[in-house]
Protein backbone atom coordinates (compact mmCIF):
# COMPACT_ATOMS: atom_id res chain seq x y z
CA UNK A 1 0.00 0.00 0.00
CA UNK A 2 1.26 3.13 -1.05
CA UNK A 3 1.00 6.41 1.22
CA UNK A 4 0.37 9.49 -0.75
CA UNK A 5 2.61 12.53 -0.06
CA UNK A 6 1.21 14.48 -2.34
CA UNK A 7 -2.47 14.36 -1.80
CA UNK A 8 -3.97 15.02 1.20
CA UNK A 9 -6.68 12.53 2.07
CA UNK A 10 -10.48 12.67 1.88
CA UNK A 11 -12.63 14.07 4.59
CA UNK A 12 -14.62 11.04 6.67
CA UNK A 13 -17.91 11.15 5.55
CA UNK A 14 -20.64 8.94 3.96
CA UNK A 15 -20.45 8.32 0.47
CA UNK A 16 -23.77 8.06 -0.57
CA UNK A 17 -24.29 6.68 -4.42
CA UNK A 18 -27.93 6.37 -6.44
CA UNK A 19 -28.07 4.38 -8.86
CA UNK A 20 -25.81 1.54 -6.54
CA UNK A 21 -26.33 -1.14 -9.20
CA UNK A 22 -25.82 0.09 -12.22
CA UNK A 23 -22.97 -0.05 -14.46
CA UNK A 24 -21.17 2.92 -13.49
CA UNK A 25 -20.87 1.98 -9.50
CA UNK A 26 -19.37 -0.89 -10.88
CA UNK A 27 -17.30 -0.41 -12.86
CA UNK A 28 -15.80 3.08 -12.47
CA UNK A 29 -16.76 4.21 -8.56
CA UNK A 30 -16.31 1.30 -6.28
CA UNK A 31 -13.04 0.68 -8.02
CA UNK A 32 -11.57 4.14 -7.70
CA UNK A 33 -12.84 4.36 -4.13
CA UNK A 34 -11.06 0.90 -3.21
CA UNK A 35 -7.88 2.44 -5.12
CA UNK A 36 -8.25 5.48 -3.00
CA UNK A 37 -8.53 3.50 0.03
CA UNK A 38 -5.30 1.08 -1.25
CA UNK A 39 -3.42 4.14 -1.90
CA UNK A 40 -4.01 5.80 2.12
CA UNK A 41 -6.57 8.66 0.22
CA UNK A 42 -9.41 7.42 2.03
CA UNK A 43 -9.73 8.46 5.74
CA UNK A 44 -10.33 5.38 7.79
CA UNK A 45 -13.78 6.28 8.94
CA UNK A 46 -15.27 6.98 5.35
CA UNK A 47 -18.28 4.65 4.77
CA UNK A 48 -20.26 3.98 1.18
CA UNK A 49 -23.94 3.54 1.26
CA UNK A 50 -25.02 2.13 -2.64
CA UNK A 51 -28.90 3.17 -2.98
CA UNK A 52 -31.29 1.41 -5.72
CA UNK A 53 -34.53 -0.09 -6.33
CA UNK A 54 -33.17 -3.76 -7.27
CA UNK A 55 -34.02 -6.00 -4.68
CA UNK A 56 -30.71 -7.30 -3.73
CA UNK A 57 -28.76 -8.46 -0.44
CA UNK A 58 -25.81 -6.21 0.71
CA UNK A 59 -23.67 -9.33 0.15
CA UNK A 60 -24.73 -9.77 -3.23
CA UNK A 61 -24.19 -6.01 -4.07
CA UNK A 62 -20.65 -6.55 -2.35
CA UNK A 63 -19.86 -9.69 -4.66
CA UNK A 64 -21.11 -7.91 -7.79
CA UNK A 65 -18.85 -5.14 -6.82
CA UNK A 66 -15.81 -7.00 -6.18
CA UNK A 67 -15.88 -8.36 -9.69
CA UNK A 68 -15.98 -4.84 -10.68
CA UNK A 69 -12.65 -3.87 -8.77
CA UNK A 70 -11.18 -7.31 -9.74
CA UNK A 71 -11.90 -6.54 -13.55
CA UNK A 72 -11.77 -2.66 -13.90
CA UNK A 73 -9.57 -1.08 -10.52
CA UNK A 74 -6.14 0.25 -10.91
CA UNK A 75 -5.20 -1.38 -7.57
CA UNK A 76 -7.68 -4.27 -7.65
CA UNK A 77 -7.62 -6.99 -4.82
CA UNK A 78 -4.52 -8.62 -6.05
CA UNK A 79 -2.44 -5.62 -5.14
CA UNK A 80 -3.59 -4.05 -2.18
CA UNK A 81 -4.66 -6.01 0.84
CA UNK A 82 -7.31 -3.59 1.67
CA UNK A 83 -10.38 -5.31 -0.09
CA UNK A 84 -11.96 -7.19 2.82
CA UNK A 85 -11.94 -4.25 5.35
CA UNK A 86 -13.03 -1.71 2.61
CA UNK A 87 -15.56 -4.17 1.56
CA UNK A 88 -17.21 -3.99 5.33
CA UNK A 89 -17.58 -0.21 4.82
CA UNK A 90 -20.02 -0.72 2.43
CA UNK A 91 -24.00 -1.23 3.16
CA UNK A 92 -26.90 -1.27 0.23
CA UNK A 93 -30.27 0.31 0.66
CA UNK A 94 -32.63 -0.82 -1.41
CA UNK A 95 -35.47 1.85 -2.21
CA UNK A 96 -37.67 3.55 -4.59
CA UNK A 97 -36.15 7.28 -5.66
CA UNK A 98 -39.44 8.76 -5.72
CA UNK A 99 -40.83 7.33 -2.23
CA UNK A 100 -40.05 9.45 1.00
CA UNK A 101 -39.61 6.26 3.06
CA UNK A 102 -36.24 5.51 1.51
CA UNK A 103 -35.19 9.05 2.27
CA UNK A 104 -36.46 8.69 5.87
CA UNK A 105 -34.29 6.02 6.53
CA UNK A 106 -31.23 7.20 4.72
CA UNK A 107 -31.18 9.80 7.22
CA UNK A 108 -31.65 7.26 10.04
CA UNK A 109 -28.44 5.17 8.47
CA UNK A 110 -26.54 8.55 8.05
CA UNK A 111 -26.97 9.29 11.33
CA UNK A 112 -25.69 6.14 12.88
CA UNK A 113 -23.01 6.53 10.69
CA UNK A 114 -21.87 9.84 12.15
CA UNK A 115 -22.58 8.25 15.95
CA UNK A 116 -20.83 5.30 15.55
CA UNK A 117 -18.22 5.44 12.49
CA UNK A 118 -17.12 9.01 12.91
CA UNK A 119 -18.22 10.55 9.35
CA UNK A 120 -18.85 13.45 11.07
CA UNK A 121 -21.71 14.76 9.78
CA UNK A 122 -20.19 15.30 6.13
CA UNK A 123 -22.34 13.65 3.40
CA UNK A 124 -21.33 13.44 -1.05
CA UNK A 125 -24.30 12.01 -2.91
CA UNK A 126 -23.39 11.00 -6.15
CA UNK A 127 -26.44 10.59 -8.56
CA UNK A 128 -25.08 7.69 -10.77
CA UNK A 129 -28.97 7.44 -12.29
CA UNK A 130 -30.64 8.29 -15.37
CA UNK A 131 -31.16 11.80 -16.02
CA UNK A 132 -34.54 12.33 -15.94
CA UNK A 133 -34.60 11.06 -12.11
CA UNK A 134 -32.21 14.40 -10.92
CA UNK A 135 -34.71 16.45 -10.17
CA UNK A 136 -36.76 13.67 -8.18
CA UNK A 137 -33.62 13.43 -6.08
CA UNK A 138 -32.93 16.45 -5.36
CA UNK A 139 -36.33 16.92 -4.05
CA UNK A 140 -36.49 14.45 -1.92
CA UNK A 141 -33.35 14.96 -0.69
CA UNK A 142 -34.15 18.45 0.34
CA UNK A 143 -37.39 17.26 1.63
CA UNK A 144 -36.14 15.07 3.86
CA UNK A 145 -33.32 17.59 4.80
CA UNK A 146 -30.70 15.99 3.60
CA UNK A 147 -29.25 19.34 1.97
CA UNK A 148 -27.72 20.45 4.93
CA UNK A 149 -25.91 18.52 7.91
CA UNK A 150 -23.87 19.41 11.04
CA UNK A 151 -21.04 19.09 8.43
CA UNK A 152 -20.61 19.51 4.70
CA UNK A 153 -23.28 18.55 1.81
CA UNK A 154 -22.15 18.07 -1.60
CA UNK A 155 -24.03 16.96 -4.25
CA UNK A 156 -22.21 15.13 -7.55
CA UNK A 157 -24.36 15.35 -10.86
CA UNK A 158 -23.15 13.11 -13.58
CA UNK A 159 -23.48 14.66 -17.41
CA UNK A 160 -25.49 14.95 -19.31
CA UNK A 161 -26.70 18.10 -17.66
CA UNK A 162 -29.67 19.33 -19.52
CA UNK A 163 -30.41 18.28 -23.41
CA UNK A 164 -30.54 21.59 -24.57
CA UNK A 165 -30.05 25.12 -22.67
CA UNK A 166 -33.45 25.36 -21.90
CA UNK A 167 -33.85 22.26 -19.70
CA UNK A 168 -30.13 22.57 -18.52
CA UNK A 169 -31.55 25.95 -17.29
CA UNK A 170 -34.82 24.12 -15.87
CA UNK A 171 -32.05 21.58 -14.00
CA UNK A 172 -30.26 24.20 -12.82
CA UNK A 173 -33.39 26.09 -10.84
CA UNK A 174 -34.37 22.80 -9.63
CA UNK A 175 -30.68 21.96 -8.17
CA UNK A 176 -30.37 25.56 -7.05
CA UNK A 177 -33.65 25.49 -5.33
CA UNK A 178 -32.64 22.27 -2.85
CA UNK A 179 -28.66 23.19 -2.90
CA UNK A 180 -26.07 26.09 -2.97
CA UNK A 181 -24.17 26.02 -6.08
CA UNK A 182 -20.50 25.65 -4.16
CA UNK A 183 -22.39 22.41 -2.88
CA UNK A 184 -22.99 21.12 -6.53
CA UNK A 185 -20.28 19.38 -8.51
CA UNK A 186 -20.67 18.78 -12.11
CA UNK A 187 -18.96 15.86 -13.11
CA UNK A 188 -17.15 15.47 -16.61
CA UNK A 189 -14.77 12.84 -16.67
CA UNK A 190 -12.19 14.32 -18.37
CA UNK A 191 -10.94 17.12 -16.24
CA UNK A 192 -9.89 13.62 -14.06
CA UNK A 193 -8.06 12.65 -16.63
CA UNK A 194 -4.01 13.40 -15.56
CA UNK A 195 -2.78 14.49 -18.82
CA UNK A 196 -5.47 16.99 -19.15
CA UNK A 197 -4.43 18.41 -15.71
CA UNK A 198 -0.60 18.49 -16.89
CA UNK A 199 -2.61 20.97 -19.61
CA UNK A 200 -2.28 23.71 -17.01
CA UNK A 201 1.40 22.57 -15.25
CA UNK A 202 2.66 22.86 -18.98
CA UNK A 203 1.17 25.85 -19.96
CA UNK A 204 1.59 27.64 -16.80
CA UNK A 205 4.80 25.62 -15.17
CA UNK A 206 6.97 26.31 -18.11
CA UNK A 207 8.77 29.71 -19.08
CA UNK A 208 9.22 28.73 -22.19
CA UNK A 209 6.03 27.12 -24.47
CA UNK A 210 3.39 30.25 -23.24
CA UNK A 211 5.27 33.50 -24.59
CA UNK A 212 4.63 31.44 -27.86
CA UNK A 213 0.96 30.16 -26.82
CA UNK A 214 -0.68 33.03 -29.02
CA UNK A 215 -1.67 33.92 -32.63
CA UNK A 216 1.65 35.74 -33.15
CA UNK A 217 2.98 32.37 -32.97
CA UNK A 218 0.66 29.78 -33.61
CA UNK A 219 -0.89 29.04 -37.26
CA UNK A 220 -3.49 27.01 -36.04
CA UNK A 221 -4.77 24.43 -32.71
CA UNK A 222 -6.41 20.90 -33.59
CA UNK A 223 -8.24 18.58 -31.33
CA UNK A 224 -9.55 14.89 -31.50
CA UNK A 225 -10.93 12.58 -29.74
CA UNK A 226 -11.50 9.43 -32.01
CA UNK A 227 -12.89 6.39 -30.74
CA UNK A 228 -13.10 2.84 -32.56
CA UNK A 229 -16.05 1.84 -30.19
CA UNK A 230 -19.44 2.42 -31.81
CA UNK A 231 -22.58 3.05 -29.59
CA UNK A 232 -22.78 -0.66 -28.76
CA UNK A 233 -25.66 -1.33 -26.25
CA UNK A 234 -25.92 2.36 -25.36
CA UNK A 235 -28.12 3.56 -28.70
CA UNK A 236 -31.24 4.39 -26.09
CA UNK A 237 -29.15 7.34 -25.21
CA UNK A 238 -26.67 7.52 -27.52
CA UNK A 239 -29.42 8.09 -30.28
CA UNK A 240 -30.97 10.86 -28.47
CA UNK A 241 -27.71 12.33 -27.68
CA UNK A 242 -25.56 11.90 -30.86
CA UNK A 243 -21.89 13.72 -30.90
CA UNK A 244 -22.88 16.65 -30.30
CA UNK A 245 -24.46 16.02 -26.48
CA UNK A 246 -21.89 13.46 -25.67
CA UNK A 247 -18.74 14.51 -26.80
CA UNK A 248 -18.59 18.30 -27.90
CA UNK A 249 -20.63 20.02 -25.30
CA UNK A 250 -18.59 18.67 -22.52
CA UNK A 251 -15.54 16.94 -23.12
CA UNK A 252 -14.13 18.84 -26.30
CA UNK A 253 -15.28 21.86 -25.20
CA UNK A 254 -13.74 21.12 -21.97
CA UNK A 255 -10.14 20.84 -23.70
CA UNK A 256 -10.50 23.47 -25.68
CA UNK A 257 -11.58 26.00 -22.93
CA UNK A 258 -8.21 24.39 -21.40
CA UNK A 259 -5.94 24.97 -23.98
CA UNK A 260 -7.02 28.52 -25.00
CA UNK A 261 -7.37 30.54 -21.59
CA UNK A 262 -5.57 32.88 -20.16
CA UNK A 263 -3.31 31.97 -17.06
CA UNK A 264 -5.62 32.15 -14.17
CA UNK A 265 -5.48 34.63 -10.89
CA UNK A 266 -4.69 31.77 -8.71
CA UNK A 267 -4.96 28.12 -8.75
CA UNK A 268 -8.89 27.75 -7.47
CA UNK A 269 -11.55 26.99 -8.54
CA UNK A 270 -13.31 29.97 -8.88
CA UNK A 271 -10.10 31.57 -10.98
CA UNK A 272 -10.07 28.93 -13.16
CA UNK A 273 -13.57 28.35 -13.97
CA UNK A 274 -13.57 31.98 -14.60
CA UNK A 275 -10.97 32.09 -16.81
CA UNK A 276 -12.81 28.79 -19.31
CA UNK A 277 -15.95 30.80 -18.90
CA UNK A 278 -14.46 34.02 -20.87
CA UNK A 279 -13.17 31.57 -23.38
CA UNK A 280 -16.42 30.28 -23.96
CA UNK A 281 -17.71 33.58 -24.39
CA UNK A 282 -15.29 34.37 -26.57
CA UNK A 283 -16.46 31.52 -28.92
CA UNK A 284 -20.44 32.62 -28.62
CA UNK A 285 -19.54 35.96 -29.52
CA UNK A 286 -18.82 34.58 -32.65
CA UNK A 287 -20.56 30.72 -32.85
CA UNK A 288 -18.95 27.95 -35.48
CA UNK A 289 -20.73 28.05 -38.59
CA UNK A 290 -18.63 25.71 -40.77
CA UNK A 291 -18.58 21.92 -39.56
CA UNK A 292 -19.15 18.59 -41.06
CA UNK A 293 -21.23 16.21 -39.21
CA UNK A 294 -21.34 12.20 -39.86
CA UNK A 295 -23.03 9.09 -39.20
CA UNK A 296 -21.05 5.56 -39.58
CA UNK A 297 -22.22 3.08 -42.06
CA UNK A 298 -24.14 0.38 -39.96
CA UNK A 299 -25.26 3.40 -37.13
CA UNK A 300 -29.30 2.49 -38.37
CA UNK A 301 -28.75 -1.28 -37.99
CA UNK A 302 -27.58 -0.95 -34.03
CA UNK A 303 -30.44 -2.28 -31.95
CA UNK A 304 -32.42 0.55 -30.32
CA UNK A 305 -31.19 3.05 -33.19
CA UNK A 306 -34.90 4.77 -34.63
CA UNK A 307 -35.64 3.72 -38.45
CA UNK A 308 -34.15 6.77 -40.32
CA UNK A 309 -32.49 8.33 -37.69
CA UNK A 310 -30.26 11.29 -38.26
CA UNK A 311 -28.28 11.62 -35.49
CA UNK A 312 -24.62 12.21 -35.71
CA UNK A 313 -21.68 9.78 -34.57
CA UNK A 314 -18.98 12.43 -35.90
CA UNK A 315 -18.47 16.22 -36.28
CA UNK A 316 -15.74 18.29 -37.60
CA UNK A 317 -15.92 22.02 -36.69
CA UNK A 318 -14.14 25.15 -37.06
CA UNK A 319 -13.86 27.59 -34.07
CA UNK A 320 -12.81 30.66 -33.52
CA UNK A 321 -12.29 32.25 -30.32
CA UNK A 322 -12.81 35.64 -30.63
CA UNK A 323 -10.45 37.57 -28.26
CA UNK A 324 -7.23 39.15 -28.09
CA UNK A 325 -5.29 36.06 -28.51
CA UNK A 326 -6.49 33.82 -30.38
CA UNK A 327 -7.90 36.00 -33.40
CA UNK A 328 -7.88 34.48 -36.63
CA UNK A 329 -6.30 31.36 -35.14
CA UNK A 330 -8.76 28.59 -36.08
CA UNK A 331 -9.25 25.76 -33.89
CA UNK A 332 -10.49 22.41 -35.41
CA UNK A 333 -12.08 20.16 -33.13
CA UNK A 334 -13.03 16.28 -34.34
CA UNK A 335 -14.82 14.11 -32.49
CA UNK A 336 -15.82 10.55 -33.77
CA UNK A 337 -16.98 7.00 -33.34
CA UNK A 338 -16.37 3.54 -35.19
CA UNK A 339 -12.67 5.03 -36.66
CA UNK A 340 -9.81 4.06 -36.97
CA UNK A 341 -8.05 4.23 -33.86
CA UNK A 342 -8.68 5.71 -30.39
CA UNK A 343 -6.64 8.82 -29.38
CA UNK A 344 -7.77 12.41 -27.91
CA UNK A 345 -5.12 14.84 -28.88
CA UNK A 346 -4.02 18.66 -28.71
CA UNK A 347 -1.56 19.56 -31.64
CA UNK A 348 -0.78 23.53 -31.63
CA UNK A 349 0.92 24.18 -35.36
CA UNK A 350 3.17 26.77 -35.53
CA UNK A 351 3.86 28.89 -38.10
CA UNK A 352 6.58 29.20 -40.81
CA UNK A 353 9.98 31.07 -40.36
CA UNK A 354 9.38 34.72 -41.71
CA UNK A 355 12.09 33.86 -44.25
CA UNK A 356 13.68 30.76 -45.75
CA UNK A 357 17.35 30.51 -45.67
CA UNK A 358 17.97 27.26 -47.10
CA UNK A 359 18.40 27.20 -50.99
CA UNK A 360 16.55 24.49 -52.85
CA UNK A 361 14.90 23.00 -49.65
CA UNK A 362 11.42 24.19 -50.73
CA UNK A 363 9.31 24.30 -47.80
CA UNK A 364 10.04 23.24 -44.25
CA UNK A 365 7.56 21.10 -42.27
CA UNK A 366 5.79 23.19 -39.45
CA UNK A 367 6.60 22.72 -35.70
CA UNK A 368 4.17 20.94 -34.32
CA UNK A 369 3.36 20.18 -30.42
CA UNK A 370 1.28 17.56 -29.87
CA UNK A 371 -0.12 17.16 -26.54
CA UNK A 372 -1.30 13.16 -26.03
CA UNK A 373 -4.50 12.96 -23.42
CA UNK A 374 -4.87 8.56 -23.81
CA UNK A 375 -3.51 6.66 -25.03
CA UNK A 376 0.00 7.01 -24.65
CA UNK A 377 -0.15 10.04 -23.11
CA UNK A 378 2.70 12.02 -23.14
CA UNK A 379 4.08 15.30 -24.91
CA UNK A 380 6.16 15.24 -28.70
CA UNK A 381 7.35 18.96 -29.94
CA UNK A 382 8.50 17.98 -33.59
CA UNK A 383 11.39 20.53 -34.95
CA UNK A 384 13.49 20.06 -37.99
CA UNK A 385 17.40 19.44 -37.82
CA UNK A 386 19.63 18.93 -40.74
CA UNK A 387 20.18 15.72 -42.27
CA UNK A 388 23.84 14.60 -41.51
CA UNK A 389 26.22 14.56 -44.54
CA UNK A 390 27.00 17.03 -47.46
CA UNK A 391 24.51 20.42 -48.37
CA UNK A 392 21.11 21.47 -46.21
CA UNK A 393 18.71 19.13 -46.24
CA UNK A 394 16.35 19.44 -43.41
CA UNK A 395 14.43 16.64 -41.72
CA UNK A 396 11.84 16.74 -38.99
CA UNK A 397 12.38 14.80 -35.94
CA UNK A 398 10.56 14.42 -32.34
CA UNK A 399 11.22 15.37 -28.80
CA UNK A 400 8.87 13.10 -26.88
CA UNK A 401 7.71 12.44 -23.51
CA UNK A 402 5.92 9.21 -22.17
CA UNK A 403 3.97 9.18 -19.08
CA UNK A 404 4.53 4.98 -18.85
CA UNK A 405 7.99 5.36 -19.56
CA UNK A 406 8.57 8.06 -16.99
CA UNK A 407 6.38 6.74 -14.33
CA UNK A 408 5.18 3.14 -15.08
CA UNK A 409 2.10 1.31 -16.78
CA UNK A 410 -0.14 1.92 -13.61
CA UNK A 411 1.09 5.27 -12.47
CA UNK A 412 -1.78 7.53 -13.92
CA UNK A 413 -4.70 7.42 -11.25
CA UNK A 414 -8.39 6.53 -13.01
CA UNK A 415 -10.28 10.05 -13.79
CA UNK A 416 -12.54 9.02 -11.06
CA UNK A 417 -10.11 8.42 -8.34
CA UNK A 418 -8.83 11.98 -8.79
CA UNK A 419 -12.45 13.83 -8.72
CA UNK A 420 -14.36 11.62 -6.24
CA UNK A 421 -11.04 13.02 -3.85
CA UNK A 422 -11.43 16.45 -5.16
CA UNK A 423 -15.34 15.84 -3.97
CA UNK A 424 -14.26 14.90 -0.61
CA UNK A 425 -12.09 17.66 -0.36
CA UNK A 426 -14.32 20.25 -1.38
CA UNK A 427 -12.25 21.00 -4.43
CA UNK A 428 -14.10 22.08 -7.27
CA UNK A 429 -11.68 23.37 -9.57
CA UNK A 430 -12.12 20.04 -11.35
CA UNK A 431 -15.99 19.89 -11.69
CA UNK A 432 -17.78 22.66 -14.50
CA UNK A 433 -19.79 25.65 -13.03
CA UNK A 434 -23.34 26.59 -13.71
CA UNK A 435 -21.70 29.51 -16.14
CA UNK A 436 -19.81 27.21 -17.51
CA UNK A 437 -21.95 24.27 -18.61
CA UNK A 438 -25.06 27.64 -19.82
CA UNK A 439 -22.30 28.57 -22.49
CA UNK A 440 -21.50 25.28 -23.54
CA UNK A 441 -25.13 24.88 -24.48
CA UNK A 442 -24.98 28.13 -25.83
CA UNK A 443 -22.46 27.32 -28.14
CA UNK A 444 -23.90 24.22 -29.53
CA UNK A 445 -27.44 24.78 -29.85
CA UNK A 446 -27.38 25.62 -33.36
CA UNK A 447 -25.42 22.51 -33.57
CA UNK A 448 -28.22 20.61 -32.66
CA UNK A 449 -30.72 20.72 -35.49
CA UNK A 450 -30.78 20.54 -38.90
CA UNK A 451 -27.26 19.24 -40.20
CA UNK A 452 -28.19 16.22 -42.58
CA UNK A 453 -25.56 13.46 -41.79
CA UNK A 454 -23.15 12.34 -44.33
CA UNK A 455 -22.31 8.74 -44.18
CA UNK A 456 -18.46 7.29 -43.41
CA UNK A 457 -16.94 4.24 -43.09
CA UNK A 458 -16.50 2.51 -39.96
CA UNK A 459 -12.67 2.36 -39.24
CA UNK A 460 -11.81 4.88 -41.41
CA UNK A 461 -10.74 8.78 -40.68
CA UNK A 462 -14.44 10.08 -40.86
CA UNK A 463 -15.96 11.46 -43.57
CA UNK A 464 -13.63 12.80 -46.49
CA UNK A 465 -16.04 16.19 -46.33
CA UNK A 466 -14.11 16.77 -42.82
CA UNK A 467 -10.71 16.85 -44.79
CA UNK A 468 -12.57 19.94 -47.05
CA UNK A 469 -13.05 21.86 -43.57
CA UNK A 470 -9.11 21.79 -43.66
CA UNK A 471 -8.05 22.23 -47.26
CA UNK A 472 -10.03 25.19 -48.03
CA UNK A 473 -8.19 27.29 -45.83
CA UNK A 474 -4.67 25.05 -47.01
CA UNK A 475 -4.28 23.07 -44.21
CA UNK A 476 -4.76 19.06 -43.61
CA UNK A 477 -5.62 17.07 -40.21
CA UNK A 478 -2.95 15.21 -38.10
CA UNK A 479 -3.23 11.81 -39.48
CA UNK A 480 -5.05 9.47 -37.09
CA UNK A 481 -2.65 6.53 -36.04
CA UNK A 482 -2.19 4.00 -34.18
CA UNK A 483 0.44 4.77 -31.27
CA UNK A 484 3.29 6.95 -31.17
CA UNK A 485 5.78 4.57 -31.91
CA UNK A 486 3.61 3.34 -34.99
CA UNK A 487 2.99 4.32 -38.31
CA UNK A 488 1.26 7.26 -40.27
CA UNK A 489 -1.62 5.24 -41.58
CA UNK A 490 -2.87 8.24 -43.92
CA UNK A 491 -1.07 11.47 -45.25
CA UNK A 492 2.05 12.57 -44.75
CA UNK A 493 2.34 14.66 -41.77
CA UNK A 494 6.34 15.50 -42.12
CA UNK A 495 9.20 13.99 -44.09
CA UNK A 496 8.89 9.97 -44.97
CA UNK A 497 11.34 8.98 -42.08
CA UNK A 498 9.52 10.99 -39.63
CA UNK A 499 9.94 9.63 -36.13
C1 LIG B 1 -18.41 9.45 -22.37
C2 LIG B 1 -19.31 9.29 -23.56
O1 LIG B 1 -18.71 10.61 -21.65
O2 LIG B 1 -17.06 9.50 -22.80
C3 LIG B 1 -18.96 8.07 -24.36
O3 LIG B 1 -20.66 9.20 -23.12
C4 LIG B 1 -17.49 8.09 -24.72
O4 LIG B 1 -19.75 7.96 -25.53
C5 LIG B 1 -16.63 8.34 -23.49
O5 LIG B 1 -17.17 6.84 -25.30
C6 LIG B 1 -15.19 8.54 -23.87
O6 LIG B 1 -14.43 8.58 -22.70
P1 LIG B 1 -12.92 8.09 -22.72
O7 LIG B 1 -12.44 8.41 -21.34
O8 LIG B 1 -12.95 6.63 -23.02
O9 LIG B 1 -12.26 8.87 -23.78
Amino acid sequence: MAESIIHPVGDPCSVVIFGASGDLTCRKLVPALHTLSCEGLLADETRIIGVARSDLETEDWLNSLEEGVQSYARLNPAFCERWPSFRRRMSYHRGSYDDSVTYTQLASLLQEQDEYSGTSGNRLFYLAVPPQLYPVIVEQLGRAGLNRSTGWVRIVIEKPFGHDLASSTELDEQVHAVFEEEQVLRIDHYLGKETVQNLLMFRFGNAIFEPLWNRNYVDHVQITMSETVGVGHRAGYYDRAGVVRDMLQNHLLQLLTLTAMEPPAAFDARSLRDEKVKVLKAICANPPREGVWGQYRGYLNEPDVTIGSKTPTYIALKVMVDNWRWQGVPFYVRSGKNLAYKTTEITLQFKQPPHLLFPNVGSLAPNRLVLYIQPNEGVHLSFGTKQPGFGMHPQTVNMMYHYGQTYGEQALPDAYERLLLDAMQGDASLFARSDEIQQAWTIVEPLLQGHEPVVYEPGSSGPDEADALLTVDGRNWSPLREDYGGQYVRGEAFSADDE
